[in-house]
């Protein structure tokens, strides 16, 4: 191991456990409870003001992700996993998504709108005054601090994933419709069991050593 274990937490041992899964044991089904430990965690990551600037397409239509292989390099684990994952941002973020998520803090947490006021106001003045492009950047980031957190979570409960971004952004789209749905694909995350053939998850991890990652200041 090129890397030395500081830290014997079951988080760390977990994070080390955990691999980009090149192939999946088709014969070993992720539980639907397990699952939805899964999809629990997605709904609870962060993001910027809290807005999630996304949506989240769970597929396990097998005629569906054979079409989505065709544009992914062929990679095997868009079928084979148990789960593929498509998590697409806005591609224009509305004033009606600022508003639907300022009328769900004010149920949720039992206000009023006028007393988010100040927040409508400092959300639709930074967020409708971005450019297409930057929001378009901005939506997308947020896709992948819930990308992280699927990572960090399949790890957590022992499920492989495998985090994509070797695929067509435009068929995908086109392929799910997500063009019509104001959608547009940022990356994708396959999960389920690894294969015992899959010979990487015998490999050392190779990640930067401490002195050329960290700075401390
Ligand atoms: C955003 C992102 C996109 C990736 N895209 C692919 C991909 O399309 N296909 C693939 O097999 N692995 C993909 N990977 C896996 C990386 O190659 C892998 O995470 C990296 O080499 C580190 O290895 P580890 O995750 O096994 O520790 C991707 C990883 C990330 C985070």
């Amino acid at each position: 191991m090129n890397l030395e274990v500081k830290n014997k937490s079951a988080y760390i041992e977990n994070l080390y456990w955990r691999y980009a899964t090149k192939k999946f044991n088709t014969a070993k089904e992720v539980q639907e409870k397990d699952f939805e430990k899964i999809l629990e965690s997605l709904q609870l990551s962060a993001s910027s003001y809290g807005l999630q600037p996304y949506e989240i397409f769970v597929i396990k239509d097998q005629e569906t992700r054979e079409k989505l292989r065709t544009a992914a390099w062929n990679q095997s684990q868009i079928t084979d996993s148990s789960y593929l994952i498509v998590f697409a941002n806005y591609s224009k973020i509305e004033e009606s998504h600022i508003d639907n998520y300022l009328d769900n803090i004010a149920k949720t947490r039992k206000k009023s709108r006028e007393d988010l006021a100040g927040m409508e106001k400092m959300l639709k003045n930074t967020i409708l005054a971005m450019s297409a492009e930057e929001q378009q950047i901005w939506a997308s980031k947020q896709t992948y601090i819930a990308l992280g957190n699927l990572l960090s979570a399949t790890a957590n409960f022992r499920i492989d994933a495998c985090p994509m971004e070797g695929f067509d952004n435009k068929l995908f789209d086109e392929i799910l419709g997500l063009d019509k749905m104001n959608l547009t694909s940022s990356v994708i995350a396959t999960i389920g069991y690894r294969s015992e053939d899959d010979l990487l998850q015998y490999q050392e991890k190779v990640r930067k050593n401490r002195a050329d990652l960290f700075h401390f200041i």
